[in-house]
């Protein structure tokens, strides 16, 4: 997208600039392993573009964007783990690259790195960062928590599901984007705005996720396609499903989701096409809309130009029609 290469160009240089391979070489390496294959990035070019909106020097909220970014990526390890995910970024995910306690340590380790970039900042702007980091990432904990926990529950309701999305994934796209306007000393209204802005596009994003996981390609996606189905993921189109189908299908779905079979082939194949039949498809991709406009609306709230407006505005739709 235009106007985006000059903020992933600051993000690779500092990225190069702060992370050095040291000794114990076996900590560092799958960390600097998984940043190499990239994603994105996503949320540390929200971070640039706030703070760039608010007419403050962008390069200031680099280490903020950077700490976003290596959470982002230590939760990614560590999910891959939960979810016993084989392929990140068209790549093997660390755990099967290496093992488990080579995940377990080095996202650790990219979580304390993540706090470390706080440091340059005045201790006030620190405490402000510092608060909101801390809050966005024991919210992350608990919606990753809640997303375990559902695999094996058949009471989930599509608001416990929302929630449960809001806060393993949007509220980290809303502190993405609410850094930039705290580095930016944005009004505490546009600090506010800004997080209800990314957070709402953050539940867009991730039902999307949840669309590519089930109907993607894995090719683009850069992801096992069926890995929710696999895993018994209670996402919305599974929700979805049990609302608007037949008993005889609604059944069997449940059935389906009860189950682990070694080889997951057909159980993935029947999945796919009781979420078609039930037009789960169309339901969320009504849905991803609804919490896009929403996001946008809150936009037209922020304090920055009209032109910026519309740039952040582009960036939300396009992620609504991606397919990585
Ligand atoms: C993947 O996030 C995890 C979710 C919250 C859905 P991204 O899709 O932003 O992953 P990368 O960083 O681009 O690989
Ligand atoms: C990701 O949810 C949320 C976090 C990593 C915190 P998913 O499990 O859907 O993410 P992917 O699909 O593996 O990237
Ligand atoms: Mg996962
Ligand atoms: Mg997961
Ligand atoms: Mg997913």
């Amino acid at each position: 997208m235009i106007g985006i290469e000059k903020y992933n160009e600051a993000i690779q240089k500092y990225l190069d600039e702060t992370l050095i391979l040291k000794e114990p070489i076996q900590l560092y390496r799958p960390i600097q392993y998984i940043i190499s294959l990239g994603g994105k990035r996503l949320r540390p070019i929200l971070t640039l573009m706030t703070c760039d909106f608010f007419k403050t020097d962008y390069k200031r909220a680099l280490p903020a964007a950077l700490a976003i970014e290596l959470f982002h990526n230590f939760s990614l390890i560590h999910d891959d783990i939960m979810d016993q995910a084989p392929m990140r970024r068209g790549m093997e995910t660390v755990h099967h690259k290496w093992d488990l306690n080579t995940g377990i340590l080095s996202g650790d380790a990219m979580l304390i790195l993540a706090y470390q970039l706080f440091e340059v900042y005045n201790s006030s702007m620190f405490q402000d960062l510092a608060k909101l980091f801390s809050k966005t990432a024991l919210q992350v904990c608990e919606g990753q928590r809640y997303d375990v926990d559902f695999e094996t529950r058949n009471n989930v309701t599509i608001p416990d599901y929302i929630k449960m999305i809001d806060y393993k994934t949007a509220v980290l796209l809303g502190a993405a984007v609410k850094m930039g306007a705290i580095v930016a000393e944005a009004s505490d209204k546009c600090k506010e705005n800004s997080y209800e802005f990314g957070r709402n596009l953050g539940i867009a994003f991730q039902l999307q996720d949840d669309y590519l996981d089930a109907f993607g390609d894995s090719e683009s996606f850069g992801k096992q396609i069926g890995g929710d189905i696999i895993a018994n993921k209670k996402t919305f189109l599974y929700l979805v499903t049990l609302q608007n189908s037949s008993k005889r299908e609604t059944d069997e779905l449940i059935k389906l989701f009860s189950e682990t079979p070694k080889d997951p082939k057909n159980k993935i194949k029947t999945v796919l096409s009781i979420y078609k039949n039930a037009g789960a498809v169309e339901s969320t991709i009504n849905e991803i809309e609804k919490y896009t406009n929403k996001a946008n609306i809150i936009l037209q709230e922020i304090n920055i130009s009209e032109d910026d407006k519309k740039t952040l505005g582009t960036f939300g739709k396009n992620l609504m029609n991606r397919t990585v």
